[in-house]
């Protein structure tokens, strides 16, 4: 997990100063070293006025970018390899000079600039090389520029100013050295492009806003150097490469320095995101103010649950936190010591330092109250589980009690009967009057208890629902009711346990009511269904005034519909009757549909 803190001193926490200013040292110097190469190249008399601007563009370009990369950010070494460069630039220049030892120094640092070079492209954006061939690519470049083109000044007679470093004199070791020297630079010119390429191909839109200028040079650099490798010396193919080298070379700095210029000036979409704040959004809205405050459509928001310890996205789902070297990074957002979400960006971003905790703080009350609203929204999503589960369980043990009555007491009671009638029959005419009587009316009594018994069972779960389905269980309800009763429904197939129950409890109560409390005559039942919903309507022409607040049936019938995310609604007008309706979705309480029959 690669976590981020947005709050700056958590960063310098990390951060290992030196004691003396290393970076503005060599910068220091590297200015002197400018001023003296430019007034050496001014004498030389052998360098165009363009070649002349254009290597001071460059070599004081990549010193300013560099202190302005190390001010930024010090623990990085991109601001002291781009100090480097810009230093060896000048220290190149100084083969210029008449003094023979400052002459033979500049011999030796001939191309020193291009290995810091290679490092600062390949090492660009967090100063480190990321992989095993970007660090091979570098060792050859600074065998090249350290080890193979010094060894050439070995060999090289110089005139007017003589080499102090001649061993010597050899013109052809010395330009077949040259020559590989070329080649390598080349070798390595040519992997470079291969690794930029690749990483520009992997980047998400933040990292290429990064490596934009160092990938335009690094490519036009890289196939200069190839083409000058390739081609040879020859004077058009060397000039022509040069000029490439050299344009390329004022890009990177000036490249880099622009883009710090448009990482400051992005801090105006701060701006827009803090208008943009001003109005309540919904979480989709926040995430889409905030990928463009940070220029990162890719980016995610999770928000914290300190009860299940995870970070959910706007629509409770779980977020995943980027892994290390994913290429993502997270960020996370912390009100008075509290974790409130975590912002999942492309790794890039952390280059925006500064931008980042900008949006992160000026974005933290929204992401506050979406983390709270979020947490809410779980905590309901919970409360209807449980709550369908609650039902569920009420209803599977309504069934267990019906089916314990049904054939533990019943057939008990039905054989008291049968034996009690065969008692009858045996003593019919031998026993006296009382004792016929006695018998007579236990079993009328038994008669009457399980007749009792069996509606008891009906009113705790029809079997009749659990076997036949909602329809017939209806129109058993219909056929015993002493009201005027009028069924509108079309056939329908098996739905869930669930809402099958919850349906046939809206009819049976709201008849119950109807008989109970409306004086009413007639009563319509329409029972509806299309692909996503289950509509059920009981309508008496009663006296009206029913309240779902004043007694249990009606609240508990809310409670059991509600659970199945569908709705009930009473009409009740005094004098004018009473309509209660509930629509169910279709979906709702389990898709299994109710077994067919009883086992
Ligand atoms: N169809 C109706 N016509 C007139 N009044 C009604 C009707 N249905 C309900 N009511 C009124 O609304 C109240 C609440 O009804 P509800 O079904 O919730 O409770 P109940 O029938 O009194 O008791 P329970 O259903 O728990 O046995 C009833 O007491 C009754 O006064
Ligand atoms: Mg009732």
């Amino acid at each position: 997990m690669v976590v981020g803190a947005a709050r700056p001193f958590r960063r310098r926490a990390f951060t290992v100063r030196s004691p003396i200013p290393v970076v503005y040292g060599i910068a220091g110097f590297g200015v002197l070293l400018g001023v003296v190469g430019l007034v050496l190249k001014v004498r030389h008399h052998q360098h165009s006025l363009v070649d002349t601007v254009l290597g001071g563009v460059g070599g004081f370009g990549f010193l300013c970018a560099g202190v302005v990369a190390h001010t930024r950010q010090p623990a990085n070494r991109v601001g002291l390899l781009m100090v480097l460069v810009g230093t060896a630039f000048f220290a190149e220049d100084l083969q210029m000079s008449g003094i023979a030892w400052v002459h033979s120094v500049g011999l030796l640092l001939a191309s020193a600039s291009s290995g810091f070079t290679a490092h600062l492209i390949l090492a660009f954006p967090s100063g480190r090389l990321g992989s095993r061939l970007a660090r091979l690519l570098v060792g050859a470049a600074y065998a090249a520029v350290f080890v193979l083109a010094p060894a050439t000044v070995l060999f090289g007679v110089t005139w007017p100013t003589p080499n102090l470093l001649l061993v010597v004199p050899d013109a052809g070791v010395n330009a077949q050295v040259g020559n590989a020297c070329r080649i390598l630079g080349a070798v390595v010119a040519v992997g470079m492009v291969a690794v930029l390429l690749a990483r520009w191909v992997a980047a998400g839109l933040p990292m290429r806003r990064v490596l934009a200028p160092v990938f335009l040079s690094g490519l036009v650099g890289g196939a200069g150097t190839v083409v000058y490798g390739v081609l040879g010396g020859a004077d058009p193919v060397l000039s022509a490469s040069r000029w490439v080298y050299q344009v390329a070379f004022c890009l990177l700095p000036l490249g880099y320095l622009a883009w710090v210029g448009r990482v400051r000036l992005g801090r105006t979409a701060l701006g827009s995101l803090l208008g943009a704040l001003r109005e309540p959004l919904s979480p989709s809205e926040l995430r889409a103010a905030l990928a463009r405050a940070l220029g990162d459509p890719s980016l995610q928001v999770g928000y914290w649950r300190p009860a299940a310890e995870v970070f959910v996205d706007g629509d409770g789902r779980p977020l995943a936190m980027p892994s290390a070297g994913s290429g993502r990074a997270a960020t996370l957002v912390e009100r008075d010591g509290r974790r409130v979400a975590a912002l999942v960006h492309d790794a890039a971003l952390h280059e925006d330092g500064h931008v980042l905790t900008a949006v992160t703080g000026a974005a933290g009350l929204a992401l506050e109250n979406q983390r709270l609203a979020a947490e809410v929204r779980a905590q309901l999503a919970e409360v209807r589980a449980s709550r369908g589960r609650i039902v569920a369980a009420a209803d599977a043990e309504r069934r267990r009690l019906e089916r314990d009555l049904h054939d533990g007491a019943q057939p008990r009671l039905v054989t008291a009967v049968l034996s009690l009638r065969l008692a009858q029959q045996r003593l019919d005419g031998v026993a006296d009057a009382a004792t016929a009587a006695l018998l007579a009316n236990s079993a009328a009594g038994l008669d009457a208890a399980i007749v009792e018994l069996r509606e008891f069972a009906r009113g705790i779960h029809p079997a009749i629902l659990t076997d036949a389905g909602l329809l017939p269980a209806i129109q058993a309800l219909v056929e015993r009711s002493p009201l005027d009763v009028r069924l509108v429904a079309a056939a329908m197939p098996r739905l869930s346990p669930a809402l099958e129950a919850a349906a046939y409890f809206v009819v049976a109560e709201a008849m119950t009511n109807a008989l109970k409390h409306a004086r009413a005559e007639h009563v319509r039942i329409t029972v509806e269904h299309s692909a996503d919903l289950l509509r059920i309507d009981v309508t008496d022409d009663g006296v009206g005034g029913a309240d779902i607040a004043a007694g249990s049936g009606l609240l508990g019938l809310l409670d059991r519909v509600s659970a199945l995310d569908g709705g009930l609604t009473v009409h009740s007008v005094p004098g004018r009757g009473t309509s209660v309706s509930a629509a169910l979705p279709r979906g709702s309480g389990g898709n299994d549909p109710a077994p067919a029959g009883r086992p």
